[in-house]
């Protein structure tokens, strides 16, 4: 098959990159000249692991490509897929479909006859249909099908996630666009990966409603860890004793500073918007949305009650500022919300990621990066634990706790035992929904 995705972003590259080494020619596009310029030398501009291998095995196998002129690359392709951003609209938190109705318009007027107009990006329910509304009115000659196929990677595992998904969804109405699907996702079908084939409709629903499961999940067990700070529970056991059920399940419940990133914030105000918009609220996802801000800012009282109540001329090492841990995706990540209150509140903030300084550099004014954890903590009042990046799951805490000004661990992950964060030498430790131990 010949495809061309449009936009090489964490979702885009990705896509296109995978679909390349399942034997597809693959064209990828972006408006962006520079990244077209660095993808073109070799050099993959976001941080994915594995993405730079399987990129140089592919180009140099001759299917896939880069280029910023979508007539190029649309030139006798089967398919052509949207994975441009659809981030929160300014003002009334509804997804911002500028980008996606901007590739439609541009696709219509070189795309050749028979095409498919695939929308990977996240987009509410009617979008498709948007779409191919917005492609007939800019070329109403041509010949198209759309599809909707909602994109479930995440960053850190997206290659694994991609060549063996949970399951794939695909949204047609339309033979020849269940077709070229099929033919595209072959090699899945070939392994018996699920494949669930539905109604434009549907497949724009399941991927808001999964999303705000997840983020629902989430902040449940973030809830109940408030509530075991209080009782005296310990939310780690909670977790395990709940998660053990089968009905429940294990993952997504690891109590945190809140949720954040590229996708569950955006997404989970859009379905709210799209709940209000229909006369069908979301109330549940409103209250989650919520809750997971005032979960962000309980972060920033915990770490108050360790500067004694004051973070004016504290220095704090943080470590970890990504929203998760294995891509440098800084997107409404909870330092955001964590890092400027420190700063602000007077303190020195000295600020360690393995790949969080690209991005985060323009994000955290007033912050220094410190490339090693230990020299980070160096006379430091107060360690933060904020992403838990393998690098911080087994630091020398004895060394690291004789070198601070005052050894106190806010463990935002719940990576240490607080009882060996003790007897390392930390006068006091703070997770989150389990036993605090005050020196
Ligand atoms: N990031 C994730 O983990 C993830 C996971 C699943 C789904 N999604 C969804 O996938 C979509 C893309 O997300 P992302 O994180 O990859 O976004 P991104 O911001 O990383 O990348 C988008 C890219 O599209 C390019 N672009 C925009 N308009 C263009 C145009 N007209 N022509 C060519 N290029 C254009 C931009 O330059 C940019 O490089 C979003 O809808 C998102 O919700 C993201």
């Amino acid at each position: 098959m010949k495809i061309a995705m449009i936009g090489t972003g964490y979702v885009g590259l990705v896509s296109g990159v995978c679909f390349s080494d399942f034997g597809h020619e693959v064209f990828c596009v972006d408006k962006d000249a520079s990244k077209i310029e660095r993808l073109e030398n070799g050099e993959v501009p976001i941080y994915e692991p594995g993405l730079d291998a399987l990129m140089a095995r592919n180009v140099e196998a001759g299917r896939l490509s880069f280029t910023t002129d979508l007539a190029k690359a649309l030139q006798d392709v089967d398919a052509v897929f949207i994975a441009v951003g659809t981030p929160t609209r300014r003002g009334d938190g509804h997804a911002d479909l500028t980008y996606v109705m901007a590739a439609a318009e541009e696709v219509a007027r070189v795309a050749p006859h028979g095409v498919v107009i695939v929308t990977k990006s996240t987009v509410p329910v009617g979008t498709n249909r948007k779409v191919a509304e917005t492609v007939r009115a800019a070329n109403p000659d041509l010949d198209f099908d759309v599809a909707s196929n909602p994109e479930f990677l995440r960053e850190g595992a997206a290659i694994d996630d991609f060549m063996k998904p949970d399951r794939v969804v695909v949204g047609v109405e339309s033979e020849r666009a269940a077709k070229v699907m099929s033919d595209i996702y072959r090699p899945l079908y070939l392994r018996d990966f699920p494949i669930v084939t539905t109604d434009l409709e549907s497949a724009e629903m399941i991927k808001y409603a999964a999303n705000a499961f997840l983020a629902i999940k989430i902040t449940f067990i973030n809830e109940v860890a408030a509530l075991c700070e209080k009782v005296g529970a310990d939310v780690k056991q909670v977790s395990r004793g709940i998660g053990l059920d089968g009905r429940i399940g294990p993952k997504f419940l690891h109590a945190g500073p809140g949720y954040g990133g590229s996708c569950f914030p955006k997404d989970t105000k859009a379905l709210a918007r799209i709940g209000q918009e229909h006369a069908s609220p979301m109330r549940i996802t409103e209250t989650v949305i919520d809750v997971n801000e005032e979960i962000k800012r309980r972060m920033i009282g915990k770490l108050k009650d360790l500067c004694g109540d004051n973070f004016n001329g504290k220095r704090v090492a943080v470590l970890g500022v990504t929203f998760k841990p294995n891509t440098d995706d800084m997107r409404d990540a909870p330092a955001l919300t964590i890092v400027p209150a420190l700063v602000g509140g007077g303190a020195e903030v000295r600020v360690c990621d393995p790949q969080g300084k690209r991005e985060g550099e323009r994000l955290l004014p007033g912050v220094s990066w410190i490339a090693d954890p230990y020299d980070a903590a160096q006379d430091a009042d107060l360690l933060v634990i904020l992403t838990e990046w393998n690098e911080f799951r087994a630091l020398d805490l004895e060394a690291m706790s004789k070198t601070m000004r005052r050894a106190a661990m806010a463990d935002l992950r719940n990576v240490y035992d607080p009882v060996d964060v003790k007897s390392a030498g930390f006068a006091a430790y703070i997770g989150v929904g389990r036993g605090d131990l005050e020196g």
